[in-house]
């Protein structure tokens, strides 16, 4: 396996991390997760520009023009020979290496840069069938609109899920349903799509913006509102959407069937929308595509997170 480190392509087993990164030692860094399809990836403009969002929110100085982070996943595809498969593109930007002092290295250090390409399995049966999920307090910090590399909270969370039998545990703060561990959560009610504003409490989900460009063009109404838990018996549908889960449709949370316990309509709709525009945009001559449009709340301002 060829990965990238630093600016160098090298195998996997010649990469030396010292024991004195700040990822290693205070999961310091911030980090990315790209689909690709034949060579081609989803929306490296949307992750780059989100990379770029968590690194300048923490700190960390990493100047680096997006044609180079294309260039880096392209590389990556092409040397493992992920250039005409399914596969995900994984990006690391830690604040460097430096002896262990809370505070950022004085004067500041190079970051590290890891990144690798590994060969991926759509969903396919679980998107088919639906997947029951649990629920979980929501134990992370007042940032999670940072994709970054401490994802102590997330992981305890999906264990839980997995232990249970679950394919995803969905965060509940202060009653409110915010998000997966590593999946954004929708909810469908009365025809409508419901899912959390954009806030400090969930992560821009690239697909969550794609899903609800394609609720605006297929007429489905959106309303971006906390959804309490105790109102989860009033939704029809919900589904998990994500990088590496699509639209996933949940018939399951906790005990309680959702809906009549099959993917729903509105679900299979924007399943199907957002393959064809998955496979769109992965194609040699995609159609000019739009950014999505801006969504994000500033959560530099918010005094407390807000749900
Ligand atoms: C906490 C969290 N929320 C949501 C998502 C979904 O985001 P995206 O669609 O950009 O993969 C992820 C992806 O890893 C995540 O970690």
């Amino acid at each position: 396996m060829i990965v990238y480190h630093n600016g160098r392509f090298l195998p996997k087993d010649e990469v030396y991390l010292s024991p004195d990164d700040r990822g290693f030692l205070f999961g310091d860094g911030a980090y990315e997760v790209v689909r690709a399809s034949k060579g081609r990836l989803f929306r490296a403009a949307a992750h780059w520009q989100r990379l770029q969002h968590s690194l300048s929110a923490i700190e960390i100085q990493y100047p680096t023009p997006t044609e180079q982070l294309d260039h880096v996943a392209a590389a990556l595809l092409n040397q493992n020979q992920l250039a005409a498969a399914e596969a995900t593109v994984y990006l690391q930007v830690t604040r460097g290496v430096a002896l262990r002092k809370h505070s950022y290295p004085h004067p500041p250090v190079a970051t590290t840069v890891y990144g690798f390409a590994a060969p991926f399995v759509p969903p396919r049966e679980k998107c088919q069938a639906g997947v029951g999920v649990i629920t979980v307090p929501d134990q992370r910090w007042s940032r999670c609109d940072l994709k970054v590399i401490s994802l102590l909270p997330n992981v305890l969370a999906n264990q839980q899920a997995q232990a249970a039998g679950a394919q995803e545990a969905v965060f509940v703060r202060d009653g409110v349903i915010t998000e997966g561990s590593h999946t954004n959560f929708a909810a469908v009610r009365e025809g409508a799509l419901l899912t959390h504003p954009e806030s400090c409490v969930i992560l821009s989900g690239i697909t969550r913006r794609a899903v609800l460009e394609l609720c605006d063009e297929l007429h489905v109404p959106i309303l971006e509102v906390p959804l309490r838990e105790s109102e989860l018996e009033s939704v029809d549908e919900a589904m998990l959407l994500g990088t590496t889960s699509d639209v996933m449709p949940v018939i399951r949370i906790n005990e309680q069937q959702i809906g009549v316990g099959r993917p729903g309509p509105v679900t299979r709709r924007l399943q199907q929308a957002f393959h064809e525009l998955f496979t769109r945009e992965t194609s040699p001559n995609p159609d000019s595509h739009l950014e999505p449009p801006n969504r994000s709340r500033r959560c530099e301002e918010a005094d407390s997170p807000e749900l």
